[in-house]
């Protein structure tokens, strides 16, 4: 009898730390997948990309969107944290995360940052996104090819309004940046005329602070254009909009739109994200550019990554640049993976989009 109690004190026991470490009933280890928000289309597909990539690498795996309000998703990681997971893949809302990232620190959990660098903590290693300088370069220079600056002369200067991503995100520093270090020269050579708030460099902070949008909200950067062209730029005829992102794009052209300047004639807007409803805007000529992430390998490079830190062994990434210096979170210099982002416009939509299988053709009209 005696034997047998001790028998089952061991088994008890062992399944307790087995579901503690987080292998589930199923046997299998769990991924926690944490996204900011749905308001922006990219991240539902990112988030049913990473569940797939995991589940096809036999993990168990769950999605969660915090819409774009850092306590509930605090709280949701708190949750896969309590579920056992074994790692969390977290694109965050804004530094409030930090104290989540904390408590998976201390109960053993690795964090990884998806496509949104975590800063204010120095409690993970890895972050996993796309080259975002390189996403602003592709913006910048197509404002500068579109409006041929290379000629542009003093006496007709060109006029550009500049809109930011969401001051809570570091990649919308880099996004600026990445642009500006297009536009700068034609602006110091006075051919380009910035009309509004001008930064020139996302140091810049009180200016930045004035063209960049909350959570990337569409709302906010309509009546912000609607207010430029009330204000501002009333007695300019611009000639391009530095959009940061293709729900801003599409919000902005939608408040140009309503001013018979216009209607016939749009400035040059750039965006990133290659969302379908930008997509058809580029096909009609209402948007210039935008930039593709896709999606899918970020996910999937995020999931190859995470099972390399699982299984103990040096992450190798097909298709991503290992980056150790750039990436600082104001607490350490993360391991950064860059994947490559693609410049997307009327002549390679097709192309880029529709061959790559990421969208249909009868997606687009
Ligand atoms: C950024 C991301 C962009 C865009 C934006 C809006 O962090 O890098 O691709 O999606 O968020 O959510």
């Amino acid at each position: 009898m005696k034997k047998a109690m001790v028998v089952l004190m061991v088994m008890m026991l062992l399944c307790t730390s087995l579901f503690a470490q987080g292998v589930q009933e199923d046997g299998k280890q769990f991924i926690g997948l944490a996204m900011p928000e749905t308001h922006v289309e990219r991240w539902q597909m990112d988030g049913a990309a990473l569940k797939e990539a995991a589940l096809a690498l036999g993990y168990d795996a769950e999605v969660t969107f915090g819409d774009a309000d850092q306590t509930k998703q605090n709280a949701q990681i708190s949750d896969f944290i309590t579920k056992g997971a074994d790692i969390l893949i977290i694109g965050s809302v804004n530094e409030g995360v930090v104290t989540a990232v904390a408590d998976a620190k201390r109960d053993g959990v690795e964090v990884i940052a998806y496509d949104r660098l975590i800063t204010g903590s120095d409690q993970y290693d890895y972050y996993i996104t796309f080259d975002n300088f390189k996403v602003g370069q592709f913006q910048g220079k197509a404002i500068v090819d579109a409006l041929d600056l290379e000629s542009a002369t003093m006496s007709d200067p060109k006029f550009i309004t500049l809109f930011a991503g969401s001051p809570t995100d570091n990649n919308a520093f880099f996004f600026f940046d990445g642009a500006m270090s297009q536009l700068k020269p034609f602006v110091d050579k006075g051919v380009l005329k910035i009309v509004g708030p001008a930064p020139l460099s996302s140091d810049d902070t009180a200016n930045f602070t004035r063209i960049a949008t909350e959570n990337w909200r569409a709302d906010l950067a309509k009546q912000r254009m609607e207010n430029l062209l009330n204000g501002d730029a009333k007695n300019y005829t611009l000639d391009a909009v530095l959009a940061p992102n293709d729900t801003l794009a599409r919000a902005i052209i939608e408040a140009l739109l309503t001013d018979a300047k216009y209607r016939t004639a749009l400035p040059v807007v750039t965006g990133q994200d290659g969302e379908l409803a930008s997509i058809q805007f580029i096909k009609d000529g209402k948007q210039t550019m935008t930039v593709f992430k896709d999606t899918r390998d970020l996910a999937k490079a995020a999931i190859d990554l995470a099972d390399a830190l699982l299984k103990g062994e040096t992450p190798e990434i097909a298709g991503a640049r290992l980056d150790t210096t750039t990436y600082d979170t104001g607490k350490k210099v993360v391991k950064s993976y860059l994947l490559e982002p693609v410049n997307v416009t009327k002549d390679n939509y097709m192309e880029v989009m529709i061959d790559s299988g990421y969208y249909t053709a009868d997606q687009i009209r």
